[in-house]
């Protein structure tokens, strides 16, 4: 029996983004219902999609590869009782539709008899022409050998393994897997959430469950009013979900809508990745973590000095990951980078205590838009694209991205496996990268690269980062060559 599905739900099962999905349905390639399709349609349309080539029967076959890695199948798979539940209600649901088929196949029976009682002694070309019609019709639905609907199949496996929730008001979906928390699981798949401690002490993850069932996965100090209790609100960061769910959840839409914060993150490692450009890990305490949109910056300072040594940074890693912060720091050897001499002099080491203040810039993605993506970086400009590539990733924004990375040194791409990998994993990642002695001159040779080897850029959304000579460069080349403004999106350091 086909199963109308989500085009979140769809989009997880086939293995394509959301966006794609959406994109056929607007070109009239896939029928939609109030929202939804069908899952007999989605298997015609992607006729080669098995079990085997699904998301979720990798998981799945990962984790019987795991069987013994206590950590890999306590992060994939929800806890005994979490799996428990959701196989009974997958049962109760199994036994309802046996029970229904059973009644209507003795119905059927007992409406052959009847004909047959009425039409003996009686013969009529009616009755038996509708006797024979039964036969025929109880003939082909027990003889049936229609293919299995294969996308069916693997939504009542992520049924088990994983559990969709869908966020009011935005409308936005995301599941859970494993045991792992709502928030966590929401802040996975791209979503910003309204949160603060992510243990349950402040109480800023308060959401209303509409329905479904939420499963507490350790205890909170943050107290709950009886009628807060009684209103079905819960703690997303102390929460896995049961079921499917449906909840109502604060979210930021905008960077004005996260509060500057003043965190002290701990140096993890401090790694040259070249000779002029250090990767800075920044570890924030579990309880005190950082809110940021993709593509935001923050300001770095050594706490505990009497000098004020300071830096203004974008956040080179995902929001996805909330406690692990990740820089990209240019040697300012001369310049006026403080924290940069202090770090290259190397005197920042690990177990150091690190001022993290901000967020701050509205250099973000635009969620409203499915356009394909182009990012164009100059030197440490590439720092934010990371940030914004992975958060585009992680929400399915569009299934076309290209990446111009122009570096003022010849051995400037330093994160250059990185792209690399991305342009390998994804069908339609373009890693485009050039070189250029002066940041004018590679603004100049970065909207050649585009307008030359992107056929189809005119139909993109531009985000274009670099110093102060490169980006306003770089949208004069691409107003020039058509691009709207509205569509270039541009930061300068
Ligand atoms: S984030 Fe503080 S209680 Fe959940």
């Amino acid at each position: 029996m086909a199963q109308l599905l989500t085009v979140s739900r769809a989009a997880h099962l086939i293995g394509v983004t959301r966006a794609s999905l959406q994109k056929k349905i607007s070109d009239g390639d896939l029928a939609s219902f109030d929202g939804m399709v069908s899952s007999e349609e989605l298997t015609r349309l992607f006729p080669d999609v098995s079990l085997e080539e699904s998301g979720a029967f990798e998981r799945i076959t990962k984790i019987k590869e795991e069987a013994f890695g206590r950590r890999v199948r306590e992060r994939l798979l929800p806890n005994q009782e979490v799996l428990a539940q959701r196989l009974a209600v997958q049962s109760e649901e199994l036994e309802d539709v046996r029970r229904h088929l059973a009644h209507y196949h003795d119905l059927i029976e007992a409406l052959r008899e009847r004909i047959e009682t009425v039409a003996t002694g009686a013969p009529s070309d009616q009755l038996a022409a509708l006797a024979g019609f039964l036969d025929q019709g109880l003939a082909s639905v027990l003889g049936s050998e229609e293919p299995t609907d294969t996308v069916a199949v693997m939504n009542d496996m992520l049924r088990v393994v994983a559990a969709q929730v869908i966020v009011r008001p935005s409308g936005r979906e995301f599941f859970v897997e494993g045991s792992e928390t709502v928030l966590k699981a929401a802040l996975r798949a791209g979503l910003v959430p309204s949160y603060g401690c992510g243990n349950g002490n402040c109480g800023l993850c308060k959401a209303r469950v509409v329905s479904g069932k939420l499963r507490q996965t350790h205890h909170t100090d943050y107290p709950l009013s009886a009628t807060e209790r009684a209103q079905g609100y819960a703690l997303l960061c102390s929460h896995t979900a049961e079921s499917d769910v449906v909840i109502e959840m604060l979210e930021a839409n905008a960077p004005g809508d996260i509060p500057e914060q003043d965190v002290v993150a701990k140096v993890r490692s401090a790694t040259r990745l070249d000779g002029e450009v250090i990767l800075l890990h920044l570890q924030t305490p579990r309880s005190n973590r950082l809110r940021f949109f993709a593509g935001q910056s923050v300001t770095l300072g050594v706490t505990g000095s009497t000098m004020n040594f300071r830096g203004d940074y974008p956040v080179a890693s995902c929001p996805c990951d909330d406690r692990n912060l990740l820089f990209h720091i240019r040697n300012d050897d001369g310049g006026g980078d403080d924290f940069a001499q202090r770090l290259f002099a190397g005197a920042i080491k690990p177990g150091d205590a690190i001022s993290v203040f901000g967020p701050w810039g509205d250099f973000v993605l635009n969620k409203e838009s499915t356009r394909p993506l182009a990012f164009i970086a100059c030197d440490t400009g590439f720092a934010p694209m990371k940030s914004l590539i992975e958060h585009a990733l992680a929400i399915g924004a569009t299934d076309t991205l290209a990446m111009v990375w122009a570096a003022t040194r010849p051995d400037g791409h330093y994160l250059a496996n990185q792209c690399r990998a991305w342009a390998d994993a994804f069908d339609d990642f373009r890693y485009l990268p050039l070189t250029a002695t002066h940041p004018a001159d590679a603004a100049a040779a970065s909207v050649r690269t585009v307008v030359k080897q992107i056929a189809d850029f005119a139909n993109f959304d531009f985000y274009v980062a670099g110093d102060i000579s490169f980006t306003p460069a770089v949208i004069d080349g691409l107003r020039a060559a058509g691009i709207p403004a509205e569509r270039i999106k541009a930061v300068a350091y």
